[in-house]
């Protein structure tokens, strides 16, 4: 079986791609060229590369065909972002592919009404990037039940892994903020710290499309939530860190007006999504159909980034 993944070698395809080879798969990985995988694996000699543009092609109206010139039986979409982005490559795959896995995000739910959220939710989308995943999906799921579209969905939560930073305590990526609970010193958050992230290892993210491919006919016309068994609560979160470094951890909490002018724009614009969206997902129906099971808990995920970044001298 070949298997073109677009967008392979970033944080999901460092851990999805060696997989895809293990178990057999010919594996052609379509992306620019700019960067390399966060780690190196030997399956990765086995892998094809194609150099493509997605979005200059796109303007040209051939994405499309030249994903399908290069004769997938799967196609693992790693990097789609606006409904016309998937339907041009659903109009040239359509009656030509075994599968299609398209990776969403839960931020498709925007404002959940019960948590841990479930894929069945009515979607409450806010902000570009989830109201355009949120179409995305609907398009894909209504191409799959009505036209026998091969589509399946797969929304991670906060990517977890060896080689970025993780998401932290305060819902952005400054690690200014894990010095702080490493060092003992004291730490504002907004609001009560009561708010949720939801993290996921890159590793279970991939764990969770092997699942999709493996259980196709349970897959197919259907989207998951690909996470750790639990949510952490921005406190909670921060006083596990602490704790993991050998401290108390000392946290005040300040209104979200007052802790946003402490902070950069960049860092109060990223906490701000992540407080608003307040992640927290069921994995009961990918466990049931998928029988995934993730290997790491939210914080055995930070900490392995984290012992990562300690190791390399930048904490
Ligand atoms: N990060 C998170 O925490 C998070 C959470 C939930 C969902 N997601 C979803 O995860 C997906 C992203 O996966 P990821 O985080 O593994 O990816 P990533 O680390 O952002 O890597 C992007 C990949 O796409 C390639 N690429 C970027 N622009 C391209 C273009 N114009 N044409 C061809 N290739 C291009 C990159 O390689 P080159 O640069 O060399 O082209 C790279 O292989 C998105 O669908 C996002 O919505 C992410």
């Amino acid at each position: 079986m070949r298997a073109v993944i677009i967008g392979g070698t970033g944080h999901v395809g460092t851990y999805l791609v060696p997989r895809l080879v293990e178990t057999g798969y010919q594996v052609i990985c379509v992306s620019r060229n700019t960067r390399q995988p966060y780690q190196q694996h030997p399956a990765w000699k086995k892998v094809s590369f194609e150099t493509l543009d997605r979005t200059q092609l796109e303007s040209q109206g051939l994405f499309g065909r030249a994903i399908l010139n290069l004769s997938p039986d799967v196609v693992i979409d790693m990097i789609c972002f606006q409904e016309q982005s998937a339907r041009m490559l659903v109009e040239a795959l359509q009656g030509k592919i075994h599968h299609l896995l398209h990776c969403g995000t839960m931020w498709v739910h925007g404002h959940s009404v019960e948590v841990p959220t479930e894929e069945s939710q009515p979607r409450n989308p806010f902000g570009d990037y989830g109201i355009q995943k949120a179409a995305i999906e609907a398009y894909l799921l209504e191409q799959a039940r009505k036209h026998g579209f091969p589509a399946s969905i797969l929304h991670p939560g906060h990517i977890v892994g060896v080689g970025w930073n993780p998401v932290n305590p305060a819902g952005n990526l400054n690690m200014e903020v894990f010095r702080k609970l490493a060092t003992g010193e004291e730490l504002l958050l907004p609001n009560l710290g009561m708010e949720t992230l939801h993290h996921v290892h890159a590793d279970d993210v991939a764990g969770g499309f092997m699942q999709a491919l493996k259980y196709w006919n349970q897959s197919v016309g259907e989207s998951f939530h690909i996470l750790s068994t639990k949510a952490l609560t921005m406190r909670g979160y921060a006083q596990a860190m602490a704790s993991w470094f050998g401290q108390q951890a000392n946290l005040r909490f300040i209104p979200w007006q007052e802790w946003k002018e402490g902070v950069s724009a960049e860092d109060a614009r990223i906490t701000w999504d992540h407080l608003a969206h307040s992640a927290n997902g069921s994995i009961e129906k990918a466990r049931h159909l998928l029988h995934y099971q993730p290997r790491y808990t939210s914080l055995q995920a930070i900490q392995e980034a984290l012992q990562w970044i300690r190791n390399q001298g930048k904490l």
